[in-house]
């Protein structure tokens, strides 16, 4: 009997096989893709119910020192409390504001009474990366505030659009201090 044509593995099927495989393999990586590029959209639509419940989010800002950054997450998105020191404070007041790109007074940004405390939606106005500048180590730009390295715009220490493509200031979230070191964002 002739082994090399096996009822069971004939060479047709065998190279009919690979081929098969080779068109699933495509399309299973196609499947991938696609999922890739649609989770976004559906997940833009359906935000999660934990997400939609976060309507307010309290951080407790009592250890947070001069020059430091924390970052909550409000309703999905990073929200970054930014401590100014004194002289920073003073630099940022000292500036003329009325020719920016989005011009607005840091006074205007800010709660009275709160004043080294910035808060802000950590998103760049641009394209929606996340600005760098929050964390120790991390570039501030030009301007000694936050840096968005995906174009190059350039925010200053009042969140304030100063240099690249962002058309808008950091938003601010709407927020209250509850007390001296609690703020309630949302
Ligand atoms: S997304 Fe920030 S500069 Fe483009």
């Amino acid at each position: 009997m002739d082994s090399s044509h096996s009822p069971s593995h004939p060479p047709y099927d065998r190279e009919k096989s690979r081929r098969d495989f080779l068109v699933l393999t495509a399309a299973a990586m196609g499947a991938v893709a696609a999922g890739s590029a649609v989770w976004p959209l559906v997940d833009q639509m359906n935000p999660a119910a934990d997400t939609l419940a976060l309507a307010t989010t309290e951080v407790d800002v009592g250890t947070l020192q001069d020059g430091q950054t924390l970052t909550a997450i409000w309703r999905g998105k990073p929200v970054f409390i930014h401590r100014r020191s004194p002289a920073d404070l003073a630099a940022i007041r000292g500036e003329e504001w009325q020719s920016l790109r989005d011009p607005q007074s840091d006074e205007a940004r800010v709660q009275k009474g709160h004043d080294a405390f910035l808060v802000l939606i950590g998103v760049c106005t641009h394209l929606g990366c996340i600005p760098m500048g929050s964390k120790v180590g991390q570039p501030k730009g030009d301007y000694n505030g936050f840096f968005c390295p995906c174009h190059g715009s350039h925010y200053d220490a009042s969140g304030r659009i100063r240099k690249g493509p962002a058309p808008k200031n950091m938003d601010v979230p709407p927020y209250s201090f509850l007390s001296e070191t609690l703020i309630r964002i949302g």
